[in-house]
């Protein structure tokens, strides 16, 4: 072994200072670091701990200036075993907050995330202006859950209810579910951040699919845990291409059941056959934000899959057909085991108290949320033909949005019809995060909306609407 090379298997310590790199062998470790290690390079010993790899040594590289995060931050790399010069092939990136520097650093992968851009609002110098970028319900809430929300405000001086009971109690009675299955969130982004701090560690993989809800990489990527994407067949997830990419890293895998921004499905045969395949140790979760308003037979939320199996959960959400977007309410249906490991580690009162009454008065409001439903319906199948009959291609929606693609012409393009449509007040949304880059999003609006949007795009593209 030469000076420079470590005992497989050594655990050691790093820590820098500056430029100045400081490597030790980490206590109670029974491999201390070879002698002259470090000293061909300026490494002195004696420094506190920093990294503790456990066949691996790790040093800063000073000159690594290919990224803006090596330039921002100073960033350790990793070498697997061996003579470790900085430039060395195998080096990579270890966490940077192991390591003694200047100012505080993230975690390794953190500053890798690019954050979630929500849905535009404002149309500059346009007086009136409508949102369709975020998928919210045009009819509001329940006139019940906005009394309910008000009456909570009488009480703002006390703690909520930490266990959200009213709520988890007329979810359970409206969908005949066990209250001690369900958990509630704030919003069902925060769910879904919490299982994958629960279930995924560095190393581990989850599977998430092409068009995926963007927040589960966030989430899988702020819990260290790498993102392995896999394709679509006609914007619908596939199920095939999810089973060949299970390997026994894949501790999770996230499915949009029905997918945003596609507005496709998977029937339920489809989920069954896939929770039948997946390893007993991953997580499946099935993500029916837009579950209330898919009307087909071979569709299924969730609840039966979950009520019958250990590792399937399903996320749901009161920010769409329920209007309570604001008020950030989400709920999840799962195992009492992975309730019971949720509830460790989320906030003690991590929903509100409006957000508890209101979402209870909107659940117990069946007959509001059905108009909701039909209203939407109709305007689903409305938009879906205006905009074919303009020459536009729409994949089939069974949500309350529409994702429309545009043709490949210059002028014509879906960034120009944004423009278009934006000073004009109607904002869309651009989804080339997702994968569409030649597509807009656009979510049932009000009826003079919907109308404008159908009238604004044929003269966009030159065809009467
Ligand atoms: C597929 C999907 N999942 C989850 C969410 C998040 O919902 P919430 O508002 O409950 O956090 C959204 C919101 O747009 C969504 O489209």
């Amino acid at each position: 072994m030469g000076p420079d090379e470590g005992a497989p298997g050594a655990l050691v310590s790093l820590s820098f200072r500056l430029q100045t790199v400081d490597v030790v062998p980490r206590a109670p470790s029974p491999y201390p670091l070879p002698e002259g290690r470090g000293g061909a390079r300026g490494l002195r010993p004696g420094t506190t701990d920093a990294v503790a790899l456990d066949d691996s040594f790790s040093i800063f590289d000073p000159s690594a200036t290919d990224n803006p995060t090596t330039r921002q931050n100073p960033v350790s790399v990793l070498l697997p075993q061996g003579n470790f010069q900085p430039g060395h092939p195998a080096f990579s990136k270890v966490d940077p907050m192991s390591v003694e520097t200047s100012k505080p650093v993230p975690r390794a992968g953190i500053l890798d995330i690019a954050a979630y851009v929500p849905g535009k609002e404002h149309a500059p110098g346009v007086a009136r202006v409508y949102k369709l970028s975020s998928n919210e319900t045009p009819l509001g809430a329940s006139p019940k859950a906005i009394a309910a929300y008000r009456a909570a405000a009488e009480t703002l001086e006390r703690y909520p209810d930490g266990q959200a009971v009213e709520l988890r109690e007329a979810i359970a009675a409206v969908h005949g579910l066990n209250p001690a299955n369900i958990l509630c969130g704030n919003g069902s982004d925060e769910l879904l951040g919490l299982l994958c701090h629960v279930y995924l560690a560095p190393g581990d993989e989850a599977i998430i699919t092409e068009h995926g809800f963007l927040v589960y990489k966030i989430q899988i990527m702020g819990a260290g845990a790498d993102v392995v994407t896999v394709k679509e067949k006609d914007a619908t997830v596939d199920v095939d291409a999810i089973l060949a990419a299970v390997t026994p890293k894949t501790k999770m895998v996230f499915i949009a059941n029905p997918g945003n921004p596609t507005g496709t499905y998977v029937p339920v045969s489809e989920i069954r056959r896939l929770q039948n395949e997946l390893p007993k140790n991953v997580v499946l979760v099935l993500d029916a934000a837009y579950a209330e308003y898919v009307r087909r037979n071979d569709y299924e939320s969730g609840i039966e899959v979950v009520s019958q199996n250990q590792n399937v959960v399903m996320t749901r959400t009161f920010s769409k057909v329920y209007g309570l977007a604001a008020l950030r309410v989400g709920w999840m249906y799962a195992p009492v085991e992975i309730i019971d490991a949720l509830n460790r580690v989320r906030g003690p009162f991590n929903m509100n108290s409006a957000a508890i009454s209101a979402g209870a008065a909107a659940i117990r409001d069946q007959a509001f949320t059905q108009e909701a439903v039909a209203f939407n319906l109709m305007w689903i199948d409305k938009l879906t033909s205006a905009f074919e009959a303009i020459g536009l291609k729409v994949t089939p929606s069974v949500t309350n949005f529409v994702l429309i693609h545009f043709p490949d012409i210059d002028g014509k393009r879906a960034a120009e019809a944004d423009d278009f449509l934006t000073s004009r007040g109607y904002i869309l949304r651009a989804v080339k995060g997702y994968g569409f880059a030649n597509s807009l999003r656009m979510s049932v609006g009000p009826e003079e909306a919907n109308r404008g949007v159908i009238e604004a795009l044929g003269e966009f593209l030159g065809r009467k609407a």
